[in-house]
């Protein structure tokens, strides 16, 4: 039985009790904020950022849904979507898609033609962005963006999927082709683009084992791709280590201790921790999952009780034959929190509330502090709560990694109508950026700067190149490290598509330029590594990270 159904709740239900109280919620406050610093980049990008990825053209693709109402962008002049199956308007001229460009800070409107609410997808290793799924008439739908020009628009697949994918979770695979994993009471998954040997669904018991019957406590399920090239898949309180082609669970992990949900809507949320290449394979891969509701948080929301959400992170070694959680505490609780991968090989915790759940009016007490969560310290001083934002940003809120080293930062809880009174928390249409203590001013003259090779260079597989760089300073060459990581796409609280890979590099040295140094990195050697397509190489200084540029792996 279904304790809530999505649609009525969403789309109808303008009477929670929740919406009428005024907006005058506590925050959690800091012991000791040590570093960041946040900026408001557009204080309206028209839209709601409820998804986002970044581009290989530094654009950012942003959505969110197109059945609740007049956005504040309209589409360019004179065009509308008629739509029969919307449900709030039926000629609609506004957009419900931006691009946004990260060096101009502009928007451009898009065209979306059916509901892409809740969807999900990847960026393809041409560029092109593939997404798939969403609501209502969007369920079927692949939809493809070409990066590579600059009016591009979406072009939309109708029956490009076997089944409706709705809160899915996709990954690109060593072939470059992606899965699309599950979505609500689809226990299956399928690839895209199809091929003869793969046009159908697979079933995936796990999804129908991990789906407890009130809640659906495992959407959105945390993929990650194991350097053995097989899929680790965390949904609910559990995982499996998954071997897609031959549809077999290689290995079941242990329960995360205390049991408790992670996966929408107790919407926790998880990284794959930085992976170090020696000599062609990375031996230790770790993954870090935190914070996320209690059991029954969503029934109790409902109810008006918000429970404190949970503040444990569990981290386990998947490499490791008799693998063990490890649990650790962070300074706040935390669901509907952003994992943000930085070119450092630092995780950045950000956005959600410490109470409630995930769903529409279903948080409180926004957490606006980050936090960072340093994975090599030891134990005990691994979190560092950063500088706080002033602007909430609960369910639907999003944050990624920008090529310069800033996180964007947008979304929050939307409402039919775009409503922003009368509301717990407004709809949100800015867009923030949140620079992290490695591109504070003070430090620039430790920051390296990339001289080449040039960004959008091809690389191939198990190639030595040469980076070179320069830094205004004398260094300890010792202290270089060369890192890349992959444009994930970012919703509810998951980055999709996630890989950072710490490259085997020898000593860096100096050349006879004055100031300018130079390192030999060996690219991965295979898909399983890291899949084809584009990254955003760094070098990286004391924790200091240049500028990316964009990479192309093939
Ligand atoms: C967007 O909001 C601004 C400020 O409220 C308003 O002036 C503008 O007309 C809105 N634009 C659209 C297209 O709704
Ligand atoms: C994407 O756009 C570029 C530039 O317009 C074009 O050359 C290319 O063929 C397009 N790719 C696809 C797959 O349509
Ligand atoms: C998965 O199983 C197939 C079929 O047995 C096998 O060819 C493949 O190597 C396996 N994949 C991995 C990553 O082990
Ligand atoms: C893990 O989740 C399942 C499904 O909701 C639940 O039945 C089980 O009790 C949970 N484990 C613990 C230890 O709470
Ligand atoms: C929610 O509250 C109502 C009214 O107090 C009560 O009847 C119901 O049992 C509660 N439901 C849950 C799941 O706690
Ligand atoms: C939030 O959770 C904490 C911890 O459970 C609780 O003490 C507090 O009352 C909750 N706040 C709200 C507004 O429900
Ligand atoms: C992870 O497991 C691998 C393989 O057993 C082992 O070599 C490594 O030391 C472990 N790393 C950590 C951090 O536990
Ligand atoms: C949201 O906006 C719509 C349209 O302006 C209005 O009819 C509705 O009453 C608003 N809802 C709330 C809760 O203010
Ligand atoms: C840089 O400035 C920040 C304040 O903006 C300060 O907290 C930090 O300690 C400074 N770092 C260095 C290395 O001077
Ligand atoms: C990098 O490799 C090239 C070619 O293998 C070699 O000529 C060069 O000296 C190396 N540079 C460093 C810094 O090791």
């Amino acid at each position: 039985m279904m304790a809530y159904g999505f649609s009525q709740l969403v789309i109808f239900s303008a009477s929670f009790v929740c919406i009428f109280i005024i907006q005058s919620y506590p925050t959690t406050v800091a012991a000791a904020s040590t570093g960041g610093s946040w900026a408001l980049l557009r204080s309206t990008i028209g839209i709601s950022a409820m998804h986002m990825q970044l581009l290989p053209s530094d654009r950012v693709l942003i959505f969110d849904r197109t059945d609740f109402g007049a956005s504040n962008i309209s589409l360019p002049e004179g065009i509308c979507r008629e739509d029969p199956h919307d449900y709030v308007l039926k000629k609609d001229c506004t957009a419900h898609s931006v691009e946004y460009d990260v060096v101009s800070n502009s928007v451009r409107p898009l065209m979306v033609l059916t509901d892409v609410w809740c969807s999900s997808g990847a960026l393809m290793p041409d560029g092109s962005f593939v997404q798939t799924g969403g609501f209502n008439d969007g369920d079927h739908v692949v939809r493809v963006y070409n990066s590579s020009c600059s009016n591009c628009d979406w072009e939309e697949i109708d029956s490009g999927l076997v089944n409706r994918r709705w809160y899915a979770t996709n990954h690109i695979l060593p072939d470059g082709r992606q899965i699309v994993i599950g979505g609500r009471r689809q226990f299956n998954y399928e690839f895209y683009p199809k091929t003869p040997a793969s046009e159908k669904s697979y079933s995936l018991p796990f999804l129908v084992q991990t789906n407890d019957p009130n809640i659906e406590n495992n959407l959105y399920p945390f993929v990650f791709l194991h350097t053995d090239g097989n899929l680790f898949i965390f949904a609910n309180n559990r995982s499996v280590l998954f071997n897609y082609s031959r549809n077999k669970v290689l290995k079941t992990f242990p329960e995360i201790p205390g049991g408790e949900p992670r996966n929408y809507p107790s919407t926790g949320s998880a990284v794959l921790l930085p992976l170090r290449v020696v000599q062609g394979n990375v031996a230790v891969v770790e993954v870090l999952v935190c914070g996320g509701a209690p059991k029954g948080a969503f029934v109790n929301a409902q109810n008006g009780t918000f429970d404190g959400a949970l503040n444990s992170c569990g981290r386990i070694n998947i490499s490791d034959p008799d693998p063990k959680w490890v649990m650790e505490i962070m300074p706040f609780r935390r669901v509907m929190g952003d994992m943000v991968l930085l070119p450092n090989g630092d995780v950045l915790i950000i956005n959600g509330g410490s109470n409630g759940t995930g769903g529409w009016e279903y948080g409180r007490n926004p957490v606006l502090n980050p936090v960072v969560y340093r994975p090599y310290n030891p134990i005990d001083a691994r979190f560092d709560v950063q500088n706080p934002s002033v602007i909430p940003r609960m369910y639907h809120s999003t944050a990624i990694l920008l090529r310069d080293g800033r996180v964007l930062v947008g979304g929050s809880n939307p409402h039919v109508y775009y409503n922003f009174t009368n509301v717990v928390y407004p709809t949100e249409l800015s867009l923030e950026a949140f620079s992290p203590s490695y591109l504070d001013p003070n430090l620039s003259g430790l920051r390296p700067k990339i001289i080449s090779p040039v960004s959008q260079s091809k690389i191939l597989y198990g190639e030595q190149i040469v980076v070179r760089f320069t830094v205004q300073t004398q260094i300890d060459v010792n202290l270089i490290s060369v890192t890349m990581i992959a444009p994930s796409f970012n919703t509810h609280s998951f980055s999709m598509n996630q890989r950072l890979l710490v490259l085997d590099s020898g000593k860096a040295t100096k050349t006879l330029e004055k100031l300018t140094y130079e390192v030999n990195t060996t690219t991965p050697s295979a898909g399983h590594i890291a899949p084809p397509g584009y990254y955003m190489l760094f070098v990286v200084h004391q924790e200091i990270a240049s500028e990316g540029i964009w990479v192309v792996v093939s």
